[in-house]
């Protein structure tokens, strides 16, 4: 059976069960390091925990990107040119994008995003806030290469990905994407793209552990997520959230630790684990000028130029399309 997950066909199963939920949960849970790819962690609850995390005072990212936004505008402008059209990779709400749209004088606005339900409300109300921009929602996955309208087809473009979202990617796919942006918006196109900052360790692990327990129960939801849709059994009680700095891949780790040794079943396969042993659920990529640089030089784009805000907490870099040399 197969339903609608924005655009993306979700694959169930005769009793409802997403397969590639399952078939992700079970490899990962059968590793000799347990792991869970990250996007499990976005049901509708955890969609909701997150932008909770966006509000707590330890979770800077937000409001340091947003304070850029706000108070460069005028060297955005300066950077960018008018007459883009803005191609944002994975608008969700789209809250940051006005900041930017009022800046630089866009052609059109491009919300790309899987979440069909989100993309429309953010569209309907953009297109509100600037009733003159024609603005052209497209429901994709942007992880592959998108045709985009062709009324912006002439037009050059800006892509737009904001929150540091290019950190929770292992470098591997974190190049590919920039790969694929790069042929989704095509030669002569920029983007501005948001990378949050190494920095003191104690504020980093706060950020991803704070006092209210909002970031742990987003991590734990992903364990009762297991347990309402695949069947499971984890006892979520005996598990801890565990926020780590991983220092030689400049990190943070999200685990969900076991408190003793427990024993549990996913869809009808029973797993173990001793105490300390963990499930590795989240990395968030932290950046320095040179890595960033490289990151972005190794999927195909240019630096040109970096805002942090007041407290150097966050950058938003710009570059543009790489013009492929032969030289070195
Ligand atoms: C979505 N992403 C950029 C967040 C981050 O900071 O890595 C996800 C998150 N995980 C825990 N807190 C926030």
């Amino acid at each position: 059976m197969a339903t609608e997950r924005g655009l993306e066909l979700v694959d169930k199963d005769e009793d409802g069960v997403d397969r590639a939920f399952r078939a992700d949960v079970l490899e990962g849970l059968r590793q000799a390091h347990k792991a869970v790819p990250a996007r499990w962690l976005y049901d509708d609850a955890g969609s909701q925990l997150f932008e909770d995390i966006t509000q707590i005072p330890e979770y800077y990212p937000t409001r340091a990107e947003t304070e850029i936004l706000e108070a460069r505008g005028k060297a955005f402008a300066k950077a960018i040119g008018p007459g883009r059209a803005v191609v944002e990779f994975g608008s969700g709400s789209s809250v940051k994008t006005p900041l930017l749209l009022r800046a630089i004088d866009p052609a059109a606005y491009v919300p790309l995003d899987i979440a069909g339900d989100f993309l429309r409300a953010a569209a309907a109300d953009l297109a509100q806030k600037f009733p003159g921009l024609p603005v052209h929602p497209v429901e994709a996955d942007f992880m592959r290469k998108v045709d985009l309208p062709p009324e912006v087809a002439q037009m050059p473009k800006l892509g737009f990905f904001p929150g540091s979202t290019i950190g929770n990617m292992v470098p591997r796919t974190a190049v590919d994407l920039l790969r694929t942006m790069r042929a989704t918006l095509g030669e002569g196109s920029m983007l501005l793209i948001g990378m949050d900052l190494v920095k003191d360790h104690e504020v980093l692990v706060a950020a991803y552990d704070d006092a209210g327990g909002v970031t742990a129960e987003f991590n734990l939801n992903l364990a009762r997520r297991i347990n309402r849709e695949l069947g499971g059994t984890i006892p979520v009680d005996e598990l801890r959230h565990d926020a780590r700095w991983n220092d030689d891949f400049a990190r943070i780790e999200m685990h969900l630790e076991a408190q003793r040794d427990i024993a549990f079943e996913v869809a009808g396969e029973r797993f173990e684990m001793a105490a300390g042993e963990t499930i590795h659920t989240e990395n968030s990529h932290k950046f320095g000028r040179r890595s960033s640089n490289t990151l972005l030089l190794a999927g195909g784009w240019t630096p040109v130029k970096r805002w942090l805000d007041c407290e150097k907490r966050f950058s938003l870099i710009l570059a543009e399309a790489t013009i492929p040399r032969t030289a070195p």
